[in-house]
């Protein structure tokens, strides 16, 4: 006697499981054959109502059966954590191909870039690099470098003026009208440090900010210079002129340009020559533009540092940083440098 028809009970099954969509499904489903009144388990149950010969017999097929179906169960069991998977896969799948949304990375400021430049190119030529205040005393600015209270070349620096606490004028302090205070700086510094015996050669750059009351489309009353000072026993005119013209072939990245020294007046250099550049090829080909006041250092500023005019010599120069910037980068207004319109800026990243 056979309990149970099992092709037809898995063909049932069969039919059942194809329809099935989710696990809690499958396991009512399973609970109706071997649950503890499922069909199977039933039929397991009526075993024992079986004459003794019979049993053997029924209860392997029944057993079979069993297997058959838990097989059936678990395949399908199988395949719905596996289509599950699949779903939540594709649901909180990422979209590669959309644009990330990550930190946009941010860039020097392309004077800044100028800056570590020139820094790079005159520490190559063995120059030190020095830093020094913005606000800076009338003596370091004027009266150290040969400018006394009354010279007319002041005139040219009209600068801003600091206020004390209760609003008076000080006229001892000013925001620093060119790199130039540096020259005394250092140079006091550098005498302190070898009082007695041979001094070692000065040759340092001063990189940083100076104001002037100026503003137009190549003016701002804030802007950058780097001094540059060489003082030595034999440090003549040429050195001058070998030093800065390779500095701008370098700066530049081009041999394809032509460099002037027009004689010029500075208080504290004796000669003094403006120094112009023209580009051979570019926008800008052929019209000479300034980029720095150079000369050799006057024995007056040299002696008021504490140096011996009659054994050291030297030249100091001022290059315009924005204005090497402007020429590097094709900018025609100097303002854009300083409005921080990040659209503007944003060009210079890399
Ligand atoms: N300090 C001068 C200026 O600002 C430039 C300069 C520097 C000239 C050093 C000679 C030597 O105009």
């Amino acid at each position: 006697m056979s309990l149970l028809n099992s092709e037809t009970l898995l063909a049932d099954l069969n039919k059942a499981l194809s329809g099935i969509d989710n696990s809690e499904s499958l396991e009512v489903l399973k609970a109706s054959y071997l649950g503890k009144s499922g069909s199977i388990t039933e039929a397991l149950k009526a075993l024992a109502a079986l004459p003794v010969e019979q049993r053997r017999d029924a209860g392997a097929s029944i057993n079979q059966l069993k297997k058959q179906v838990e097989d059936l169960i678990g395949r399908r069991r199988d395949a719905l954590k596996r289509s599950d998977l699949e779903k939540r896969l594709s649901e909180e799948a990422l979209d590669v191909t959309l644009p990330g949304r990550g930190l946009s990375r941010g860039g020097l400021h392309p004077v800044t870039r100028c800056l570590e430049r020139v820094e790079t190119l005159f520490s190559s030529m063995g120059f030190s690099v020095a830093d020094g205040p913005e606000i800076e005393t009338d003596y370091f600015n004027f009266t150290a470098l040969n400018t006394p209270k009354d010279h007319p070349a002041r005139s040219m620096h009209d600068t801003f003026y600091l206020k004390d606490a209760s609003g008076k004028i000080l006229d001892d302090v000013l925001l620093r009208t060119h790199t130039s205070p540096m020259q005394i700086r250092f140079m006091k510094d550098h005498v302190a440090r070898y009082q007695s015996g041979d001094m070692p050669e000065i040759r340092v750059i001063a990189p940083g900010r100076v104001y002037r009351v100026d503003s137009d489309a190549t003016h701002s009353p804030m802007f950058h210079q780097v001094e540059g000072l060489w003082i030595g026993e034999n440090i003549n005119f040429s050195v001058l002129k070998g030093v800065m013209i390779d500095f701008l072939h370098r700066f530049f990245e081009t041999d394809a340009l032509d460099v002037r020294f027009r004689p010029s007046f500075f208080p504290f250099t004796e000669p003094s020559a403006e120094m112009d550049v023209a580009f051979g090829d570019g926008p800008l080909k052929g019209r000479w533009l300034e980029v720095a006041g150079s000369g050799m250092v006057h024995p007056a500023v040299l002696k008021e540092a504490g140096i011996d005019p009659e054994r050291y010599i030297g030249f100091a120069f001022g290059f315009g940083l924005d204005r090497l910037a402007m020429l590097r980068y094709g900018i025609e207004d100097l303002r854009l440098f300083f409005e921080g319109d990040i659209r503007f800026l944003s060009q210079f990243r890399n």
